[in-house]
């Protein structure tokens, strides 16, 4: 695929529907009573391999423009093979789901997600009680039919899906279950499940969950702000952009920080509530960029931008230093390595550390090759890459922005 190098870049944007919310608004439903529509849902690869996860499990989830009707079921099916494709919040969150269902089910993934830690979710489910089997820690991961009982759990990690695959678990164990999270990472499990009908208090990384069944409840999924910053970091840089209807969840919006930090100027317009979750239209202007020095704690709420947000780093005159994001190299790709080797390929100076970035920024990159590892993130930060670039250049594996934005390159073409 080919970007060309554009000098100005400005236009309105409706991105795709929010990948987190598109997944939980199909998992959960499919284990409700009743009926459902989500609209604005995003049908990329990854939400559409939880749907038909879904399915084999005996749910409906019909599917007719972006918009879905699941028809949940209480009683699982036993699966053989769940295909869970390039999806971790798939594996992680159908873990939890069917751990306390009584349901024998085995879920595998393609290469990527089979190389990605399982033992992170399996560990604080069998304190629960369930059976899980993960092979060396990965996938495929097998759940076997266990009576579950309530718990107090710390997670290892700040991660939304192993928070998340306890919450499920909880939702069929006996007794009271508490998950604390080291840091307090995206709850639009906690704030669905509470419109669903689940007993579930949310108090910041603190979350208390009892036996509960869920009530079918239909969503409006706003725009995914980890799609949108695309967009955003071009506006940033070459002109004026307004990406609509997105979600800006404060468990989300760590790139607004970031915006903050580095001088990027932008508004939010139309600012509402839309089933449970703060939306809004997020409007930026060219900026000139100050280097950015982030830590660890903003790290959950930026976790899939941190790539896009390199990127920008890249045109800021000076030294950024981004660190306290080890996770980075257990995503889709080390994207670690593999944000260094994008910046780098294009004429930048990206040193990669054991935590994250040193970059030295300067007002130009010259443009080249960027290898995407079949990573959607890595191929949609390396087209602003090049989209911002002296003589644009190309992507190889382009098409793996199919799993999160499908009509990405569509998009990008359609800015002024
Ligand atoms: C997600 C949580 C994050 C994020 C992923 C989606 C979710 O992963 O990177 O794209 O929907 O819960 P971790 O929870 O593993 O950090």
């Amino acid at each position: 695929m080919n970007i060309a190098a554009r000098k100005e870049f400005s236009g309105q944007f409706t991105v795709p529907g929010d990948k987190s919310i598109t997944h939980r608004a199909i998992l959960f439903n499919a284990a409700a009573e009743g009926e459902a529509h989500i609209a604005g849902a995003l049908l990329g690869e990854d939400c559409l391999s939880s749907a038909s996860c879904m399915r084999a499990l005996g749910a409906k989830v019909e599917i007719s423009g972006a918009d879905v009707r699941v028809i949940g079921t209480r009683e699982f099916c036993d699966a053989p093979l769940l295909d869970c494709g390039n999806s971790g919040t798939t594996m992680r969150l159908l873990m939890g789901l069917l751990a306390g269902r009584g349901v024998h089910a085995s879920l595998t993934g393609d290469a990527s997600l089979s190389a990605r830690p399982m033992e992170r979710v399996a560990r604080p489910l069998r304190l629960l009680g369930a059976e899980i089997e993960a092979e060396n820690g990965h996938a495929p991961v097998t759940v076997f039919p266990a009576r579950l009982h309530g718990y107090f759990v710390q997670t290892q990690v700040a991660s939304a899906q192993v928070k998340s695959a306890v919450i499920l678990a909880a939702l069929g164990a006996a007794g009271e279950t508490v998950v604390e999270e080291p840091l307090f990472t995206r709850d639009h499990t906690e704030r669905m499940l509470a419109a669903m009908g689940a007993d579930i208090l949310a108090e910041g990384p603190r979350v208390t969950v009892r036996q509960s069944a869920l009530r079918a409840t239909d969503v409006n999924v706003p725009a995914d702000i980890s799609s949108a910053a695309y967009f955003l970091a071009l506006g940033a840089l070459r002109g004026e952009v307004v990406c609509k209807n997105v979600g800006v969840n404060p468990t989300r919006t760590g790139l607004l920080r970031v915006f903050d930090k580095m001088g990027v100027r932008y508004r939010l317009e139309n600012e509402r509530t839309e089933c449970g979750e703060p939306v809004a239209d997020i409007r930026v202007f060219r900026s000139p960029l100050r280097p950015l020095h982030m830590g660890a704690e903003l790290v959950p709420s930026l976790i899939d931008e941190l790539p896009v947000i390199a990127v920008l780093c890249a045109f800021a005159e000076g030294e950024s230093v981004i660190s306290g994001a080890e996770e980075l190299k257990v995503k889709e790709s080390d994207r670690i390595a593999a944000t260094s080797a994008m910046l780098n390929a294009l004429g930048g100076d990206c040193t990669p550390t054991e935590d994250g970035f040193i970059i030295r920024g300067k007002k130009t990159l010259a443009g080249g090759r960027v290898r995407s590892l079949k990573d959607h993130r890595i191929a949609m930060s390396g087209a602003v890459a090049l989209a911002a670039s002296e003589r644009g250049g190309s992507i190889e594996d382009a098409e793996c922005v199919n799993i999160s934005f499908p009509g990405f390159y569509e998009m990008l073409a359609k800015g002024e």
